[in-house]
């Protein structure tokens, strides 16, 4: 088990996001294609952390939560309607952090070697929710709040022009 993310700094953490984010600003070109969007930044954000186990997103659609690009072991197709962390994220329209998944009520396990989780939802210009962005990690309380903050900012660049 690894604790990568405990090891670096708070400023080092946000410098990494921050590179990440221009690289994948510059990955935003024609097609503007959601999904090859989406394809691309989990990606470049699954490679670039040591401590991220499954990244992807779950899309809504016909009032499911249905898993769309993602890099990691294989995962739920559909998630439980309103069980979760997705579902929490989504239902209150915000990043929730889980420090110990197993401490989370109706946690959805797609993989026993998930111990804590990040989601992060993907608003569109229209203040809808179309999808969570999901990350696992291995090692407990793997995220805190830089990461929230900076993949709030990395998803705005889905709906870059
Ligand atoms: N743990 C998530 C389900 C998706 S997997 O982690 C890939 C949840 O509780 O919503």
């Amino acid at each position: 088990m690894t604790y990568i993310c405990a090891m670096m700094s708070p400023e080092k953490k946000e410098a990494r996001y921050r590179r990440i984010y221009n690289q994948i600003s510059a990955l935003m070109k024609e097609p503007n294609d959601l999904i090859a969007r989406m394809a691309t930044l989990v990606a470049v954000l699954h490679h670039k952390f040591d401590y991220y186990f499954w990244t992807g997103f779950y899309i809504y659609k016909d009032e499911q939560l249905i898993v769309g690009p993602y890099q990691g072991p294989l995962a739920c197709q559909i998630l439980a309607r309103n069980k979760g962390v997705c579902w929490a994220a989504f239902n209150q329209a915000k990043p929730i952090i889980v420090k110990d998944v197993h401490q989370f009520p109706d946690h959805i396990a797609c993989d026993s070697r998930s111990n804590s989780e990040l989601v992060v939802p993907l608003i569109n210009s229209k203040s809808e929710i179309i999808a969570v962005l999901d990350i696992d990690s291995q090692s407990f309380a793997a995220f805190d709040e830089i990461d929230a903050k900076m993949l709030q900012e990395i998803l705005s660049l889905i709906f870059k022009l």
